[in-house]
């Protein structure tokens, strides 16, 4: 696509069994409402990497398949080009999901009944894969304060004393926090005291906007797990296509000893075509999509703000998702989500769901055309009116 200025439109995902649209239907009880949850985007994929995918796809063998070593080099001249963080060969580990990451993680670091933090509101899967392996939660609770949401290093000092484990969400689901260089700095420092090694989910780390993202793991090689994917950046979840970039050797045995326990090793042929293509060609592309999201969040912003709501968008500093401040509507969760389901017809993710520190909050995709954007702030406003909420 070159420097040519790029448009965005939202594409029919129907028949592509696309979670968003079709399971919306059974979770949200209806089937008149625009689906704005999931955290994939309604718009296609960049041109090189849907090419990358044709052009194997007609070859029609799809068997079992090896990470070449140009998967390797693209992940190596991603993460050099844009976070400046040199990386080994073979500090790289293929995966399966990011996800599925965490929980090898967590197995492979903690013992069942040791501590592991998590900072709420968090992605859901954190919560769960800690207490799936009967491991202790240890909540430590962001502050949000003035519409910005910070650290509570006081608490994570304390937790840190019982943890084995940090998992850290950096860009930060669902707040949209980038965490800065000092912050990351402090929580590394309180870890190495204690003991704790982390898990550094940086899914998001692409899609940051002003400002600069820092690999935790290029901070603090020896104690960090990193995981990522192109999936969220380059709209390609479905593929299960991840990695996780491991300096310390002792670590990286022990995640590999887990991850292939659970059987898995070889890998999608679509998913190391697409991460190439991506990697390698779609930067300009990633730019101009960068663009077009922001206006989007810009369009929300500015909607809520010119319409007097009584709802803070919090400043979204990565992720296409925004996380809204609605206690301001005076209602409790459930309610909260009839409200958007039932009279706005507004399929968002409840906050609460992120854990109690959610609460009276919802999380807005505008992963998608502006057109469903404005057309999603034109019902919320209709379905504000009629309720004569203040
Ligand atoms: C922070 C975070 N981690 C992981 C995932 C999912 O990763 P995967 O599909 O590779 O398991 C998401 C998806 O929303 C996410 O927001």
């Amino acid at each position: 696509m070159g420097e040519r200025t790029m448009t965005f439109t939202a594409i029919d995902r129907s028949n592509t069994y696309a979670v968003k649209w079709e399971e919306w239907k059974s979770r949200f009880g209806t089937e008149d409402l625009l689906p704005l949850w999931v955290a994939d985007m309604d718009l296609a994929s960049p041109p090189t990497v849907q090419k990358a995918m044709i052009d194997r796809a007609k070859h029609p063998i799809y068997g079992y398949t090896i990470y070449p070593e140009v998967y390797y080099d693209a992940i190596y001249l991603w993460m050099k080009e844009r976070f400046a963080w040199e990386v080994e060969r073979e500090w790289i580990v293929p995966a399966y999901g990011v996800v599925s990451s965490i929980h090898f993680s967590i197995e492979a670091l903690t013992q069942p009944g040791e501590g592991v933090i998590v900072q709420t509101p968090i992605y859901p899967p954190f919560m769960a894969s800690v207490h799936k392996h009967r491991r202790k939660l240890l909540e430590n609770r962001l502050l949000y304060r003035e519409g910005k949401y910070g650290i509570d290093f006081e608490d994570f000092e304390a937790k840190a004393k019982e943890a084995k484990l940090f998992l850290l969400c950096s860009p930060h689901n669902p707040t949209g926090r980038v965490w800065d260089q000092e912050e990351l700095d402090r929580m590394i420092t309180i870890c190495r005291e204690n003991g704790v090694k982390i898990v550094s989910d940086e899914i998001h780390s692409d899609m940051v906007y002003e400002k600069q993202h820092h690999i935790m793991a290029s901070l603090a090689p020896e104690s960090t797990i990193f995981l990522n994917a192109p999936s969220k950046t380059f709209n390609v979840a479905g593929l299960n296509t991840s990695y996780a970039i491991i300096p310390d050797k002792r670590l990286r045995k022990a995640y590999l000893n887990k991850q292939r326990k659970a059987g898995l090793g070889d890998g999608n042929p679509f998913g190391i075509e697409a991460l190439i293509a991506a990697y390698a060609s779609a930067q300009s592309w990633l730019e101009e999509l960068k663009k077009y999201l922001k206006n989007n969040i810009s369009f929300v912003n500015e909607f809520i703000a010119y319409h007097k709501l009584a709802i803070i968008p919090v400043k979204t500093e990565a992720t296409f998702l925004i996380w809204l401040d609605c206690r301001g509507l005076g209602m409790d969760d459930k309610a909260l989500q009839a409200f958007f389901i039932k009279e706005a017809r507004l399929g968002l993710n409840s906050g609460v769901s992120f854990g109690e520190a959610g609460s009276g909050f919802m999380r807005l995709n505008v992963g998608t055309s502006s057109e469903v954007v404005e057309e999603a702030m034109k019902r919320l406003f209709d379905a504000y009116k009629k309720r004569e909420v203040r």
